[in-house]
């Protein structure tokens, strides 16, 4: 690849970005829910009230900004790949859309992943974010928040560790697979959801000691 190649360039750049943010992003949600939630269940309120404020805040804090990374250049790379051509300018270009003017299976498995992955961002900035916040500042101020927010975290941050199994397939199938058809397309959503739900189950029992 020739470094004059400006397109190809910055789209490296902008994958190694964009995955580079959702491993940060990921990579704390699955801690939350992998990690701290049972480990939650074992510690007393007075050391939750030392412990929790430290360690939350700065793990939220590399959370939704991996999120909020993940979503911009994962957002910029939909741009340059299906909706500009170089040379030609801006609009829906040959991968998003084929010479026959159906939308390509490419783009049908991207915006299958970009659906799920924005809706997860979503969670995090609008739902579990500001729960949290609330959440450590009674820890810290002494006033217990409602009992509602813990919970309210727990569900969405289940459904959001779950819904990143398929969402993660939509990304790789968007150039490891080729056609997009709806029988794989349910498998991948399935097995995906499940194999994620599967590790929330067992993450309880396991690694407890050396
Ligand atoms: C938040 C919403 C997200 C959007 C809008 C988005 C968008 C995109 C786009 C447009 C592509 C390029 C697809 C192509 O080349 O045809 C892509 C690829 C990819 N994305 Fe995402 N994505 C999101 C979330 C995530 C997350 C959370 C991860 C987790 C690590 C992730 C991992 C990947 C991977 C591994 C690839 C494939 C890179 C490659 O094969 O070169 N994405 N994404």
């Amino acid at each position: 690849m020739a470094l004059s190649d400006l397109y190809s360039n910055l789209q490296l750049l902008l994958r190694w970005v964009h995955v580079l943010a959702g491993i940060i992003w990921l990579g704390h949600l699955y801690f939350f829910n992998f990690v701290n939630v049972p480990f939650q269940g074992t510690i007393s309120p007075d050391v939750k009230k030392v412990v929790n404020p430290l360690l939350l805040t700065r793990a939220l804090f590399w959370f939704r900004w991996g999120a909020m990374a993940t979503l911009a250049a994962g957002l910029a790379l939909f741009t340059q790949i299906y909706m500009y051509t170089p040379g030609m300018g801006f609009g829906p270009s040959e991968l998003f859309r084929a010479a026959d003017g159906e939308v390509t299976g490419r783009a049908l498995w991207i915006m299958l992943g970009m659906t799920l992955g924005t809706f997860m961002w979503f969670n995090v900035w609008f739902v579990i974010w500001p729960a949290q916040q609330k959440i450590l500042r009674g820890l810290r101020d002494g006033v217990p928040a409602s009992p509602a927010l813990p919970a309210r975290v727990l569900v969405v941050s289940r459904l959001n560790t779950v819904l990143s199994g398929p969402m993660l397939f939509g990304m790789l199938a968007a150039t490891h697979y080729g056609g997009f058809n709806l029988v794989t397309a349910l498998v991948a959503m399935g097995l995906g959801a499940a194999a994620l739900w599967h590790v929330i189950a067992v993450a309880p029992r396991v690694g407890k000691t050396l």
